[in-house]
């Protein structure tokens, strides 16, 4: 009898599981199929508190993940080690024919460098990214998960050319979309039916998300980054979901003396945490995910970076770097409160097919569906990048 097609699909860190989850999704419309193809989805548990992993699965309407690896915090290298000791065992195991990894965490590294060494195809989903920044871990995980995948799945235009400059042979490359902003618009109806938070009127506070080691692993980083947020909290309340690493920063250094007008919560699960974005005036940020975002809903993002792998949001989009000077975060937030954003557009292929895409080339990959797309199936056979 002839073997099952075999898919391991992985997610590890929570912006992961917004990417996975129109595949699953996707997948799941294949059912007709299913007799030829299996899918299987592995959770590395980097991240596996409820607030950062449980309640992202029950919102997005994913199933529980197969397989749990439970890896869970630790220095870079343990954390990426332990994913690929663990990895490696399911590799053998399940014999899958392709690994799916996406978006640029540990556990991307870890999973596409373990597959590829055991001779398993790899699909590298919002491939081609990159902020020239050597200092971001994200950086050299973006890097290296490209250089070992079989099959690139870009966002945008610019992530292809930054590959194709690279001289990755434009057969690997597949320009699919943006599967965030799949998960982002089925999910957009469910957010705004939710109430606001009691005290909140629509367009008249702001949203803060900061957890960058760089921005918030210091009391010298981080402080006047608090400062800025207080003195715009002066003006209008502004609602911040706190990342666990900052949680720590903040009560380390003592930072946790704070006005009213900020409420800081726990980190919030994805409905409840687009339905404040979307009804926000402006974001304040040093999050990837959440400037491609603000981009389609078109709320100003003011990005607390220096730089971004996702510049197509700042030259189409809403999203204007701030850098991590207090009086300009500061000077350009009560610029977007007085004067909005001006005119912004959404990026091509932003339009909540990406994860179709990315299963049709993926069932085409293995000889199942016609109507993926051929550059793709042809990749497939280019073994060695
Ligand atoms: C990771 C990703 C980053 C992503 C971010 C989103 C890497 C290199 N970084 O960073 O790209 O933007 O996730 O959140 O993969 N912790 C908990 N509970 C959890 C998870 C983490 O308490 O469920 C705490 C631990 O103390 C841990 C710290 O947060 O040491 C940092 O977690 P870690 O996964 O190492 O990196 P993030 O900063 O979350």
């Amino acid at each position: 009898m002839k073997r099952s097609k075999r898919f391991l699909v992985v997610a590890g860190a929570r912006p992961n599981f917004m990417k996975i989850a129109p595949i699953m999704h996707s997948f799941a419309k294949h059912n007709a199929d299913f007799d030829k193809v299996v899918v299987k989805l592995v959770h590395t548990g980097q991240h596996y508190d409820r607030r950062m992993s449980d309640d992202f699965f029950s919102d997005l309407g994913i199933l529980n993940p197969d397989i749990n690896l439970a890896v869970g915090s630790g220095t870079h290298a343990e954390q990426t080690a332990r994913v690929m000791v663990a990895f490696e065992q399911v590799c053998l195991e399940e014999e899958p024919d392709w690994v799916v990894v996406v978006g640029d965490v540990n556990s991307t590294l870890a999973c596409s460098i373990t597959a590829r060494k055991l001779g398993i195809n790899v699909a590298h989903v919002e491939a081609g990214l990159r902020s020239r920044d050597m200092s971001m871990p994200e950086e050299i995980n973006r890097i290296c998960t490209d250089a070992v995948s079989n099959l690139l799945f870009t966002t945008d235009e610019l992530a292809g050319d930054n590959l194709r400059n690279e001289g990755v042979s434009v057969d690997r490359i597949d320009f699919v979309g943006n599967t965030m902003i799949d998960t982002l618009l089925r999910n957009l109806n469910k957010a705004l039916s939710l109430p606001l938070p009691a005290g909140l009127r629509e367009r008249e506070f702001g949203v803060v998300t900061l957890h960058r080691p760089s921005n918030v692993d210091s009391v010298e980083s981080l402080s006047p980054l608090f400062q800025a947020i207080q003195e715009i909290a002066a003006r209008i309340p502004v609602v911040f979901p706190v990342h666990p690493r900052t949680r720590n920063s903040l009560q380390t250094f003592g930072l946790l003396n704070y006005g009213p007008n900020i409420r800081l919560v726990e980190p919030l699960s994805y409905i409840p945490f687009i339905s404040l974005v979307s009804r926000a005036c402006f974001v304040l940020t040093d999050s990837g995910g959440i400037q491609e975002e603000t981009t389609v809903l078109k709320i100003p993002c003011l990005t607390m970076r220096n730089n971004t792998e996702r510049p197509i949001t700042c030259t189409l989009g809403t999203n204007t770097l701030v850098g991590t000077d207090p009086a300009r975060i500061v000077s350009t937030a009560f610029h977007a409160l007085n004067h909005g954003i001006g005119r912004s557009s959404i990026p091509p292929k932003w339009d909540g097919a990406s994860g179709e895409r990315i299963v049709a080339a993926l069932l085409a990959c293995v000889g199942i569906a016609a109507s993926g797309s051929a550059r793709a199936a042809q990749a497939a056979g280019v073994a060695t990048p």
